[in-house]
């Protein structure tokens, strides 16, 4: 069966898998996304879904801790140049330089959750890279 496609459904998203469709399109855009995974915000908690890279021991992060939950609380996207010079950090893998976490949001303003991408490499984000990222979760935002 071939699945409906509604005109206003951006090119990468797959309604059968909309959370894994969209890391999958984001891990892509860029040889430097070496983790890249959603989490979703369940109440004060941030629980790990579909994510592409090795796998984390942060599964469930509470709004407050490191840099995802950090976002959550301030309300704000986070762009880490250096993650070893945060403070806050909740490290995944000793390869990990920078990250981006950028929030989900419905059309209330809403946080529902967050895509949080690692890089290898320090200062992996410049404003082309949090632009294409902030795309993605606006237009899942929309659609969740
Ligand atoms: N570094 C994150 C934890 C999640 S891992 O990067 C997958 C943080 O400080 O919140």
């Amino acid at each position: 069966m071939t699945q409906k496609i509604s005109p206003d459904w951006p090119t990468w998203y797959d309604s059968k898998s909309p959370l894994g469709s969209a890391v999958r399109y984001v891990a892509a855009l860029s040889p430097q996304f070496d983790w890249v995974g959603i989490y979703v915000l369940k109440g004060k908690m941030l629980e790990l879904g579909p994510f592409i890279g090795a796998p984390s021991e942060h599964t469930r992060i509470p709004v407050g801790k490191g840099v995802c939950g950090t976002a959550v609380a301030e309300n704000a996207d986070q762009n880490i140049p250096d993650v070893r010079a945060h403070s806050n950090y909740l490290a995944c893998s000793l390869e990990t330089q920078s990250e981006l976490v950028v929030l989900i949001r419905d059309k209330k303003g809403k946080i529902l959750g967050q895509i949080d991408i690692d890089s290898h490499t320090r200062a992996a984000f410049g404003p082309e890279e949090e632009k294409a990222v902030r795309k993605v979760a606006d237009e899942l935002g929309a659609l969740w």
